[in-house]
């Protein structure tokens, strides 16, 4: 028997110490949050997505009455990026959660997310950057394998 040790290592920023370009994703990803559509959990939630030529493709929740039939805004966000500029590495994806227009502490994606992060990095063969932004803080992965270590691969 042998233990599997892994150290993970994230950086963790004040809001202002962040750079000018993971600032500005910042603020896209509130501004998406604020038009997702979350009747049922009140949690509105934004993502941006940076393309390597700089472009940036938004994303929110989309709720539905059928639970299970509503998205994440990084699923959204992601998916419309590979339906739009499918030769476009993605190079970053930040995310932010508001509730009740209060911006909420630092917010980490759902496994099923983590998950189609992570193919969007093998599809590309770079590693995305995942902000994980919050009011206050934001928390920084360099790649979709720090969130999601041994993960199914097929
Ligand atoms: N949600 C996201 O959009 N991203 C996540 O990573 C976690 C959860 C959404 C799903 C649902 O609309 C609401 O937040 C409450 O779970």
């Amino acid at each position: 028997m042998e233990n599997i040790n892994l150290e993970l290592i994230f950086q963790r920023l004040k809001t202002e110490d962040l750079s000018l370009e993971d600032r500005s994703l910042r603020k896209v990803a509130i501004q998406a949050a604020l038009r997702a559509y979350a009747p049922y959990s009140h949690f509105k939630v934004g993502a941006a997505v940076l393309l390597s030529d700089g472009t940036v493709v938004e994303g929110n929740n989309q709720e539905n009455a059928a639970y299970p039939s509503g998205l994440c805004a990084e699923r959204v966000a992601l998916f419309a990026a590979g339906a739009s500029f499918p030769e476009r590495p993605v190079q970053a994806i930040a995310l932010i959660a508001v509730r009740n227009g209060t911006v909420q502490s630092a917010l980490a994606p759902c496994g099923a997310c983590r998950q189609v992060m992570l193919e969007t990095e093998q599809r590309y063969g770079q590693p995305i950057r995942i902000l994980m932004c919050g009011d206050e803080t934001t928390i920084i992965a360099q790649s979709v394998k720090d969130l999601l270590p041994l993960s199914f691969e097929f």
